[in-house]
């Protein structure tokens, strides 16, 4: 089948190539017009494991292709996949769903026939109906609307789109429920359902599974305070609560808090949607208020240790993005902890294995940014461990307690044992857990 994908970022560019494996022809689309010549030359833009070789091969057995020409894309398919964040910032739903919209109404007087649109993008209960509406009001081809939200998580996209829990797809006519089931079935022969649905049901479905998963962070993070402050020990008591088959261990790592644009996002889109309707929104806003508060809390850790002045500390961090395998650093905490640090005029010296040049880019020369995970500690008085990159779980304490000028660790992700770190001389922080060395 013939398919527009639009938008060549960490969404578009997985949903685009993953197509294009199972053996249809994909276009990918960009406003972007550097980021489509280095696509065209096999350069992906964004990291994402795996992803790099199946883009080489695709376009090598010309399957995908990558342009800056929206209206020859439209033109020439059957499914055009809306996969692009057109918003600059929101304080209303509006300012999420208007900027889409003017796309659509340029993508319906670009159509010369019968087109499926397909929503991948995260967007408010209602939107797909205003999309139908735009299409109806500036095309006279047929089109029908579906909405199919994704629920690939960053730093495992590729495998979580060949190999996903479910599909959801919203969608009110047969036939084209049947193409939807079709270009799936690759992905789903071990049994995993597509579920169908109907429109809002399934763009809240995006929704609500963000709602659950940042819930559960923010509650494990709100029991890691309880267990501070009365001598318990987090790591033991998230075993305790995970081994319940009612639970579950996933997503229930205390720490500094959940980030990346999409999940906070998600989050105060909730609240404005039931604010809209004028219903309760306490919990929405309790799971986002709890989160903001985790990295203040680690920041007042660490000034606390040092008095309450961290002018001219030198202090390393290793890892920024805002996960593992991932080398993007939107709204990650460690940018609000980057920041304050910065305002407190400590020196920051700063290793991730892939967020580097994104680093660079963002803060130039207020930051030193390291290459290497070890050289970096040499002299330092003190480490924060911002993000769980599976290089900074087993490191070489004893290389790091020589490197090292004051031996304290502030982990914000609770990578090591405190036993561990007392038997190599550190002071160690962590969260949920008493402070110990
Ligand atoms: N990243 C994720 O983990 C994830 C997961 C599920 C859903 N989503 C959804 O996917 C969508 C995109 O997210 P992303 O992470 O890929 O964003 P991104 O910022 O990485 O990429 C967006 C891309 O869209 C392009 N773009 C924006 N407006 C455009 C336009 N008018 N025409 C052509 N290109 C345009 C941008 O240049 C950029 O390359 C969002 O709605 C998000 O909610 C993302």
């Amino acid at each position: 089948m013939k398919m527009t994908v639009i938008g060549t970022g960490y969404q578009g560019l997985v949903v685009g190539t993953c197509f294009a494996e199972s053996g249809h022809i994909v276009t990918c689309v960009d406003w972007d017009k550097e980021r489509i010549e280095l696509l065209k030359q096999g350069e992906i833009p964004i990291y994402e494991p795996g992803l790099s070789e199946l883009v080489s091969r695709n376009i090598e057995e010309e399957r995908l292709f990558f342009s800056d020409s929206l209206e020859e894309a439209v033109q020439n398919c059957l499914l055009v996949f809306l996969c692009m964040d057109p918003v600059l910032s929101y304080s209303t739903i509006d300012d999420i769903t208007r900027p889409v919209l003017d796309i659509v109404k340029v993508i319906a007087r670009m159509m010369t026939g019968y087109r499926i649109i397909v929503n991948k993008m995260t967007l408010p209960p209602g939107t797909a109906d205003k999309i139908k509406e735009v299409l109806k009001e500036n095309t006279q081809h047929p089109f029908d609307v579906v909405v199919n939200p994704d629920f690939l998580k960053q730093g495992t996209a590729v495998d979580d789109f060949l190999r996903p829990d479910r599909v959801v797809v919203g969608c009110e006519d047969v036939r084209v429920q049947e193409i939807m089931k079709e270009i799936y079935s690759p992905f789903l022969r071990t049994g995993k359902p597509l579920l169908l649905m109907g429109l809002r049901s399934a763009e809240l479905s995006k929704y609500a599974t963000a709602v659950m998963l940042a819930g559960r962070i923010s509650i494990i993070n709100q029991i890691a305070d309880l267990c501070a402050v009365w001598g318990a020990n987090i790591s033991e008591v998230r075993e305790a609560v995970g081994a319940d088959s009612r639970i579950g261990q996933t997503f229930l790592f205390p720490g500094i808090g959940y980030g990346g644009i999409w999940l906070p996002r998600d989050l105060d889109l909730c609240i404005l949607f039931a604010k809209e309707k004028d219903i309760s929104y306490y919990l929405f806003d309790a799971i986002q208020k709890v989160n903001k508060e985790r990295c203040e809390k680690f920041l007042s850790m660490i000034v606390e240790h040092y008095g309450g002045n961290i002018e001219n500390k030198i202090l390393t961090i290793w890892g920024a993005s805002f996960k593992a395998r991932t080398d993007d650093i939107r709204e990650a905490p460690s940018i609000f902890i980057i920041e304050e640090l910065l305002r407190k005029r400590a020196k920051l010296r700063i290793f991730d294995p892939l967020a580097g040049p994104k680093l660079k880019e963002k803060f130039g020369n207020q930051i030193e940014v390291a290459s290497k995970q070890y050289p970096v500690l040499e002299g330092s008085e003190g480490l924060l461990v911002l993000t769980e990159w599976n290089e900074f779980r087993r490191p070489d304490y004893e290389r790091m307690a020589q490197l090292m000028k004051e031996k304290v660790i502030f982990d914000g992700r609770n990578l090591y044992t405190p036993k561990t770190m007392v038997s190599y001389g550190f002071r160690y922080y962590s969260i949920g857990r008493p402070p110990v060395g």
